[in-house]
């Protein structure tokens, strides 16, 4: 049974009849643009077939009745009075709920039954899943437009404000707006964006080295705040800012740890734009090149890479069919992902899948993913069959 069939199943055993509304939001990967997305640089994300979904019904009063396959405790809030109670999993609905509130909307309760196939931890962007999926439940049962940019908006404050997490709104825009066969190029400072199709001769496969980050947080927000110092020393609003000219020039004034990290960021912003010239040449070679010389950024500049990681990468690498690899996401640990010729992708999987168990000794995840839809109403074709069962 796929992650919405066991869904919709549970929903008929807790609530004794179908649910009214399928919501889906998938995760993503990273194509290129790593930590560059709250330096107001530029990504390319895609959504991928791994996803957040929601079986649920509205109900005709203000509350938020969450299960979730996964979690043993019951997320039960009223729209009405939003606390924060510790770490409970629902945290990201309320959150969601909270800067929707936050942003003008009026919401309406609902309930409901949660799951989801994307790994926690893995930098595939589970949680953004989760309030995106959040957002685009709200948005179905209060009758509001889903805006790509405003909801994204809102998972980020829930993230950075409710969380606590300074994270980019990379990964809620991948879930907001990407479009099935495209990856999204967005600019992180104007919110602009293109979808922009994946060369049909290449697939994207993911590959998760089984380790998860340690204390990401810590080290996330260490970088936030090494890029946050540099820009004060260019005087500038965001590395985004920031030329590779500028930064020869004025460099030299920066402490070696402070120069690599803002090298990063120039760098790979200028790494986007290419890949971006060529994707639309169908040039996957150059892509992935681009995507080799991304990783030794983040290995050595941004120091982001665990050794599972560049282990990963480089059995990907010399795999026949693959044009390059990289690890995707906040980093520490997690996924890499690798774009192969098409016609080879499954060997290419199950090759690498292999030598790195032998490798490492760990047992990986590695599969083709495809690019998907981002977060939308599988089914809303059922008639509403309101609630206000407690
Ligand atoms: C995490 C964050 C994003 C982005 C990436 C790194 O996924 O949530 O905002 O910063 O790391 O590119």
């Amino acid at each position: 049974m796929g992650v919405h069939e066991r869904v919709q199943a549970e929903f008929i055993r807790r609530f004794g009849q179908p649910a009214a509304l399928l919501i889906r939001a998938p995760g993503r990967v990273n194509l290129i643009g790593e930590h560059t997305d709250y330096n107001d640089g530029f990504v390319l994300p895609m959504a991928i077939d791994r996803a957040v979904w929601i079986a649920m019904r509205p109900r005709n009063d203000r509350r938020v009745l969450i299960s979730s396959l996964e979690m043993t405790t019951v997320g039960s809030f009223s729209l009405d009075d939003l606390q924060r109670d510790g770490l409970e999993w629902y945290e990201y609905l309320k959150g969601t709920a909270w800067a929707l509130g936050e942003a003008g909307y009026d919401l309406r309760g609902w309930e409901g039954v949660m799951s989801s196939d994307v790994p926690v931890g893995a930098g595939l962007s589970s949680s953004a899943a989760i309030e995106m999926a959040t957002a685009r439940a709200f948005a179905q049962v209060a009758g509001f437009e889903w805006e790509p940019v405003r909801m994204a908006r809102a998972g980020r404050r829930a993230e950075n404000e409710w969380i606590g997490v300074n994270s980019g709104i990379m990964d809620q825009m991948a879930c907001a707006a990407c479009q099935a066969g495209h990856a999204l190029f967005l600019d992180c400072r104007s919110l602009e964006y293109e979808n922009i199709p994946l060369p049909a001769s290449v697939a994207v496969v993911v590959l998760d080295t089984a380790t998860r980050r340690g204390n990401v947080d810590s080290g996330y927000n260490e970088r936030f705040q090494q890029c946050q110092a540099v820009a004060r020393y260019f005087g500038v609003k965001a590395l985004r800012d920031v030329t590779p000219q500028g930064l020869l020039e004025r460099g030299d004034g920066l402490d070696e740890v402070a120069y690599r990290r803002a090298r990063h960021v120039v760098m790979e912003d200028h790494r986007v734009l290419h890949a971006i010239a060529a994707m639309r040449a169908g040039n996957v070679a150059e892509l992935g090149r681009l995507l080799d010389a991304s990783h030794a950024s983040m290995r050595d500049d941004f120091e982001i890479t665990n050794e599972a990681l560049n282990v990963m990468v480089s059995i990907a690498r010399r795999q026949p069919g693959c044009y390059g690899a990289r690890m995707t996401g906040g980093g520490f640990g997690g996924c890499a992902m690798a774009l192969v010729d098409v016609g080879q992708a499954e060997n290419f999987a199950a090759t690498v899948a292999h030598e790195y168990q032998v490798e490492s000794g760990l047992a990986p995840s590695v599969y083709v993913c495809h690019p998907c839809q981002g977060a939308e109403v599988v089914d809303g074709t059922l008639p509403f069959v309101t609630s206000s069962s407690p």
